[in-house]
């Protein structure tokens, strides 16, 4: 069965211990470390409902209590918000409840993406789905989403998003080998292989933490066996869709991101996403960028 049309859920897998950021993520989960003044989780979930998702099922873990409380009403503080006088604050801080009809599932084990993504098959049912990584953060001035939720659309199957990264980077990354289609942004994927070792990968097209999913994948991930690390890799089932037939729910095909993208749970990429984005705005950037340029030139 073919799964064109809208899509409205959004899986975010959230369940990761987060060592890279050790100690800062010792009793923090990771997607909640601030990148200037909200959670790096936010900004995904903002970017997901920008592109008109309203359901969005976190798939968690131990110590994330965090996170469902910072995407739940909290009236004590709202009251005492408003008994300050600070209404904008106080309806920022309410309306993160109203963002999406949020929902949680756990892991249990943590056994890898695809298992993160094949706990969502209730909730999602047999619908085409987003899957967004809490990681990965993309800059709003050139989202990614509206063009993969067209190319599925049009295509049908499933929607990776692709980024060329340099060479000694890829074996970080699941890499897609692909042809061209009419659309300069859109490939067909042929192949792909998850964290590539050095000198075998196909090409220097990384994929990144954003999908659009047709949920054949729930299927074929039951009857997965451990790839790379021991752990059972979405990539690893999306490779599988790739020679299905449409009618099945195979195919894949990507769009090529040319925009910003950072890793929040790396952290030099996270510096770089706290300082980009504090530079874009209004309130702050003017006199950052005065300090920065400043410091760099030795100034302070
Ligand atoms: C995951 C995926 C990988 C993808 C990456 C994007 O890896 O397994 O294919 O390229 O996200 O951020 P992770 O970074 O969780 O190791």
């Amino acid at each position: 069965m073919s799964n064109r049309g809208t899509i409205h859920k959004a899986v975010i897998p959230v369940a990761g211990l987060g060592t890279r950021f050790l100690p800062a993520t010792k009793a923090t989960p990771k997607e909640m470390l601030p990148v200037v003044d909200k959670p790096a989780i936010q900004y995904v979930v903002e970017e997901a409902v920008a592109a008109g998702i309203n359901d969005v099922l976190f798939v968690t873990g131990r110590n994330k209590d965090s996170l469902e409380n910072h995407f739940d009403r909290a009236p004590s503080l709202e009251r005492t918000l408003a008994e300050r006088g600070a209404f904008e604050m106080q309806s920022e801080i309410s309306e993160l409840a109203d963002l999406a009809a949020m929902h949680y599932v756990r892991q249990g084990v943590p056994m890898g993406l695809g298992h993160a993504v094949s706990m969502a098959k209730e909730h999602v049912g047999n619908q085409a789905f987003a899957v967004l990584l809490g990681d990965d953060l993309v800059d709003a001035k050139t989202p990614v989403l509206p063009d993969m939720f067209a190319a599925q659309a049009k295509f049908g199957g499933s929607i990776l998003a692709l980024m060329e990264v340099p060479e000694d980077q890829i074996h970080l990354y699941g890499c897609a080998a692909v042809v061209p289609t009419d659309n300069p942004d859109i490939v067909r994927v042929t192949e792909l292989v998850e964290k590539p070792a050095a000198g075998t990968a196909p090409s220097n097209l990384a994929v990144i933490g954003r999908y659009v999913i047709d949920p054949a994948i729930f299927s074929l991930l039951e009857n997965l066996a451990p790839g790379r690390g021991g752990e059972i890799q979405l990539t690893d089932a999306l490779a599988s869709l790739i020679d299905m037939p449409a009618e099945s729910g195979g195919g894949v095909h990507a769009v090529v991101f040319r925009g910003k993208r950072y890793d929040t749970g790396d952290k030099l990429s996270y510096l770089k996403s706290v300082v980009s984005i504090a530079l874009d705005r209004d309130d702050l950037g003017p006199d950052l960028r005065a300090w920065l340029t400043s410091y760099l030139a030795g100034k302070i």
